[in-house]
């Protein structure tokens, strides 16, 4: 595994948008695996940035994201369909039919089994992009009793759901269920790109890499995978 420790959320997103840079750079017609949340916008921000000065080149790249809401739209201003138009689809000039979303609000089971067929009609997912849950979920692969291989339905844990209540107007509208990537999909991709950020994360980034591989605590099932590439903020790796 190799670290890398930056100062602050603009240091990694930095490291991190460089990496995928690379790959784009490459390998023209790579498959990245992408993810939402309050961690990789500003890689976002950074690989737009490097695209309008003339640096990258998405018109072959093929992404899957790792999750979406059951229940939202794809207009949703909260859905992860949404969020990726916003933060990166609607400024690169990646082939909208290149870029893979679970659909929130075609019935859930069907969608699972769509989606599981698109992972399965790419060859392996080249980068991984994942945030990291306060309870260690990487997608929406929440703790449980064992790891969930494929595309799966979600209950989201309650720490989940309060996480996600800021960005929602009433505790209603939050989302319980959600449609995630399974975490065999995940470990099959060549490289994890894993981003942290903010003390918040330090105590589960600490016990993700360092305590024992278990279910209870997901992304601990990292340390198996040959090529896992964490960037953090100083703050996020302080107990690492
Ligand atoms: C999002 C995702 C989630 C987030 C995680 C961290 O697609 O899969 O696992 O990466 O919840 O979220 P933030 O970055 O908001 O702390």
């Amino acid at each position: 595994m190799k670290i890398y420790r930056a100062k602050d959320y603009e240091g990694m997103s930095r490291k991190a948008a460089d990496i995928v840079a690379a790959r784009v750079i490459l390998d023209p017609n790579c498959v990245l695996g992408l993810a939402t949340g309050s961690t990789p916008v500003g890689m976002y921000k950074q690989l737009v940035r490097r695209y309008n000065e003339g640096e990258l080149d998405f018109s072959f790249v093929k992404t899957v994201n790792l999750d979406e809401y059951v229940g939202l739209a794809q207009t949703h201003e909260q859905s992860y369909r949404y969020f990726m138009q916003k933060n990166l689809f609607d400024h690169i000039n990646i082939d909208p039919k290149n870029t893979h979303v679970p659909d929130g609000i075609s019935d859930p089971e069907e969608e699972c089994i769509r989606y599981n067929r698109v992972l399965n009609g790419f060859r392996d997912i080249d980068i991984q992009v994942l945030g990291l849950g306060h309870n260690g979920h990487i997608g929406f692969n929440e703790p449980g009793d064992c790891f969930q291989k494929d595309t799966h339905i979600v209950n989201l844990q309650q720490s989940t759901i309060d996480a996600n209540s800021r960005f929602f107007a009433s505790r209603n509208d939050i989302p319980k269920r959600a449609i995630t990537m399974g975490i065999r999909q995940i470990m099959q991709a060549k490289t994890i790109l894993m981003l942290v950020s903010g003390e918040g994360k330090a105590d589960i980034i600490k016990e993700a890499f360092l305590g024992p591989v278990t279910p209870r605590v997901p992304a601990s099932v990292l340390q198996l995978h040959p090529n896992v590439i964490l960037v953090g903020d100083k703050a996020a790796l302080s107990k690492l």
